[in-house]
Order: structure tokens, then C-alpha cells, then sequence
């Protein structure tokens, strides 16, 4: 009998992000049609989560479609890249105009701009959506980044607002912008991320170093922290990794680790675009080159040979104040980490048209997403208060924690040197806050050594034009 279109919306891709995402929309009350291309999970699916909600399971795309009232909505829930492309060329000659196609894997940004495109041509609509909150968080309240049409968002919008996570009464959902908006959002959630974990990393091979301290202890020391301005998902389970015990050693779990980050890929994405659109989110670039050399193995081998004492004994004599000093080194990176994210998601902005705000782009993080913290309330204030800030740095509330973390910043960042303990993150952040607050930059010299060897030319502060010296003949200057 074929099937009645009944259901709201659908997925296809019942893997367990694909799964949890289609049983939160049956928990909130939709009917939802669910398909995977071997029906061994949907029938998984029913069985044991049939009765949470209203599902419509179907075996063949054909009877899955069937199932979907118009406007259909069809999120596609499998790996990136290739497999998505061969489903979205399964579905489209079985949709009608106006229907809607979302993608809510980690797709590239251009992948989805270039899907859009071509859906758009046939009438129909491609949403790519960023969902940050990984399996737990699709279950029972993701942070939903919702690129495509205006129109689209009128069908999904009242469903994902339902079904993301709930900071006050506000859901962690918002219509980004068009076409590839929200899943370029995503990918810079996802390169502040790979900051935030670095940084964290760091504060903790800091304590571990200058306290000569175990995990366990410095557990309790984030646990503490995670009450106050750090108060953030990612805090929160640090003190609880840190805090584990191995079942099989009796060691502590992150002493057995294998102490090589690996990383799929979206941190990468997040540089290269930043490379492109000029914007300099030097965290986000040192936490994923760090993730890279962690990962070369014989040379790290190599160099702890050839350099085995090149640092110096450290001992910390005041911990109280060592402890705080990391603590206000490690919130000042954060900012800086963060005011570059939200730099490249402006710059995103402008380069595609996309008009995405960014006092609503914090707004959905507080909640549901991995970077979720108390400090994107202040986020979401600074840009509401002045959505033309020059730069997160410079709004009181992060401009007064800066300056009163600047000391102790460069106290550890200083004594981690001396240690020869590496700190990619911490100091280059300070780096990068000195560089930006600076009077002079050293650039005026590359400017004139660009002009001597290629003659690439160069300005001058005391008058307007663009100006070339003759270094090869009498040196004197001349306007090119
Ligand atoms: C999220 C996570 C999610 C995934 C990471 C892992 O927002 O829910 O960021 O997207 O867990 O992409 O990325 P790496 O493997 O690159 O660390």
C-alpha cells in the first residue's frame, strides 16, 4: 500500500547522530518518517525507541519520500562529502518544488554553497545546518546553526527551536543566514573549539609542571574553576577526565593515553578559510598545528634525543598565586581566541552577503554546543551593545580581564619558556595582544624589504601615494 504522507519530517541516516536526531523530533511531538539505506537499523530504530514517538519507518527511499507531507523536509544525516552528494541525487527526482533538503553533517561550507545552488535550480531548497552537542546533545538538545532560505526556516524553524537545547526560555536556534552561512558557523565553532581544548590543554600541563602535581589534583583545581568566569562545558568534563582512574592500570586514565590529537578536519577548514579571508585567529591556527605535531611521532623521537635537558628545573614557590596566574592566562587566551572567531565569522559574513548576526550567533551557543559557557552571555551583551565592535578585546567586560590577566600571563608564559614548557596557545595569544595594541609594528620593515628585493612598493606615514626607492641606482624615492 503506499504510504500516506503523514510525517513532518524525516531522516535518512539512522547512525546515532542521524538516530538521536530523529527520536528528539518524535519525543517533541512531530511525526517523523525515518529511513536508513540498510533497513537493519531502522528496524533497530523501532524497536527499541518506536514507542517514544510518532515515527513513520520506510525501506526504500520511494516509500520514505511518500511518507512526508508538502512541503517535505528531509534531513540527511551520513558522512560528508560523496555519500551526501549520492543521496541528495537519490532524493531530488523524487521531490517537488519547494521541498527541503537539510544537511546537518560537518560539510564544508563551499560543499553546501555549491549544493544549494544546484537544488536551487531545480526548484528546491538546500539547508545546511550546523548541530553542535555531538550524540548526547542531538538526543536531548543540540545548538542548531540553520543556513538556506528565509523560506525554508519558516518549515524548520518552529521544529528545530523545539528540539535545540533551552538556555531561559530561549532556544539555542537560529536562522544564521543563506546558503552556506550556517554550516561556516559551525566550522568556526568548531576551530574556537580546537582553541578552547588547547588552552585548556596547556593550563594543564602548566599546573602538572610548575606544581609537580597528579591529575586528581588538578582536577579539584578545574572543578574550582569551573565556578567562576571559566564556567564551561569543556571545564567541566576536564575535571572530570582528569579525575579518572584507568580501570585496567589503576593509573590515572590520561597517563595511558596515547598523547597524539587527532582531528577530522574542521579546524583545518576553519584556518584555511581564515588564510583567505585575511582574518589572523592565531589560537585557532596554533591549536591546530599543535594537534599536527603531536601527531609526528619520529620527530618528536628525534628531538627528545638530540634536546633531552634544554629546559630548566621549575619550581613554583608561591602555588596560590601560580595557580591564579594560569587561571587569568588561560581566560585572557580564551578571549582572544574567542574576539578571533568572531572576527572571522564577521569576515565570512561580508565576503558571501551572508548578514549573520553575531549577539545571535553567541545567543545559541550558551547552549547545547560543545563551547557552551557562561562568558558568551557577556559575548552576546558586547555585540548587542555595539554590533560594529571593533573587536571582542576591546568591550569592557573581556578589555578588564584582559588587562588584569596580562601580569600573571606573562609570568607563566615567561616561566613556561624558561621550563621549556610548550605553550602555543598561551603565548601566542599574548603575541597576538601585544601585536594588535601596538604603537609600531615591525611590519614597516618587511614593507621595505618587500620594496628593496621585488620593489612590491610601500606607503608612508606622513603622505598619501604609494612610493618605490630606487635601491639599485641613487635610492631615491619615487611614486609608482
Ligand atoms: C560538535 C563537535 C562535533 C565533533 C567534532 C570533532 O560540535 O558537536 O565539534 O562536530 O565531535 O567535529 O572534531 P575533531 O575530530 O576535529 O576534534
Amino acid at each position: 500500500m503506499a504510504q500516506q504522507a503523514t510525517a513532518q519530517i524525516g531522516v535518512t541516516g539512522l547512525a546515532v547522530m542521524g538516530r538521536n536526531l530523529a527520536r528528539n523530533l518524535a519525543r517533541n511531538g512531530f511525526t517523523v518518517a525515518v529511513h536508513n539505506r540498510s533497513p537493519e537499523r531502522t528496524r533497530s530504530l523501532m524497536a527499541e525507541h518506536g514507542d517514544e514517538g510518532a515515527f513513520v519507518p520506510s525501506e526504500s527511499v520511494a516509500d520514505f519520500v511518500a511518507s512526508l507531507e508538502r512541503p517535505r523536509a528531509v534531513i540527511v544525516m551520513v558522512k560528508a562529502g560523496a555519500p551526501t552528494d549520492a543521496v541528495i541525487d537519490e532524493l531530488v527526482p523524487l521531490l517537488e518544488a519547494g521541498d527541503i533538503v537539510v544537511d546537518c553533517g560537518n560539510a564544508h561550507f563551499a560543499d553546501t554553497r555549491r549544493r544549494e545552488e544546484a537544488l536551487r535550480g531545480h526548484g528546491l531548497h538546500f539547508v545546511g545546518t550546523g548541530v553542535s552537542g555531538g550524540e548526547e546533545g542531538a538526543l536531548r538538545g543540540p545548538s542548531i546553526m540553520p543556513g538556506g532560505s528565509a523560506e525554508s526556516y519558516q518549515k524548520l524553524g518552529p521544529m528545530f527551536e523545539k528540539i535545540a537545547a533551552q538556555v531561559e526560555g530561549t532556544p539555542c536556534c537560529r536562522h544564521i543566514g543563506p546558503d552556506g552561512a550556517g554550516h561556516f558557523v559551525k566550522m568556526v565553532h568548531n576551530g574556537i573549539e580546537y582553541a578552547d581544548m588547547q588552552l585548556i590543554a596547556e593550563a594543564y600541563d602548566l599546573l602538572r609542571a610548575g606544581l609537580s602535581a597528579g591529575p586528581a589534583e588538578i582536577a579539584e583545581i578545574f572543578r574550582e574553576w569551573n565556578g567562576g568566569e571559566l564556567e564551561s562545558f569543556l571545564i567541566e568534563i576536564t575535571a572530570d577526565v582528569l579525575a579518572h582512574t584507568d580501570a585496567a592500570t589503576g593509573k590515572p586514565f590520561v597517563d595511558v593515553v596515547l598523547d597524539q590529537a587527532e582531528q577530522k578536519g574542521t579546524g583545518r577548514w576553519t584556518v584555511q578559510s581564515a588564510l583567505d579571508l585575511g582574518i589572523p585567529i592565531t589560537g585557532i591556527a596554533e591549536a591546530t598545528f599543535a594537534r599536527s605535531l603531536s601527531g609526528h611521532a619520529d620527530q618528536r623521537e628525534a628531538a627528545r634525543r638530540a634536546f633531552a635537558d634544554a629546559g630548566e628545573k621549575w619550581q613554583v614557590d608561591d602555588r596560590e598565586t601560580f595557580v591564579e596566574d594560569v587561571r587569568r592566562a588561560l581566560l585572557a587566551s580564551k578571549i582572544v581566541a574567542y574576539a578571533q572567531g568572531f572576527d572571522h565569522i564577521r569576515a565570512g559574513s561580508r565576503e558571501y552577503d551572508w548578514d549573520i548576526d553575531l549577539g545571535g550567533t553567541a545567543t545559541i551557543w550558551r547552549g547545547g554546543c560543545i563551547i557552551r559557557a557562561r562568558f558568551l552571555d557577556r559575548i552576546r551583551e558586547a555585540y548587542d551593545a555595539e554590533p560594529d565592535l571593533s573587536t571582542l578585546l576591546v568591550a569592557p567586560w573581556f578589555a578588564d580581564r584582559v588587562r588584569d590577566g596580562v601580569p600573571g600571563w606573562r609570568r607563566v608564559v615567561a616561566d613556561a619558556a624558561r621550563a621549556g614548557v610548550p605553550t602555543p596557545g598561551f603565548s601566542s595569544s599574548l603575541a597576538y595582544f601585544d601585536a594588535l595594541r601596538a604603537e609600531r609594528l615591525p611590519a614597516a620593515l618587511i614593507q621595505g624589504l618587500r620594496d628593496n628585493f621585488g620593489a612590491h612598493t610601500y606607503h608612508r606615514v606622513d603622505r598619501q601615494g604609494t612610493f618605490h626607492t630606487v635601491w639599485a641606482g641613487d635610492r631615491s624615492e619615487v611614486e609608482a
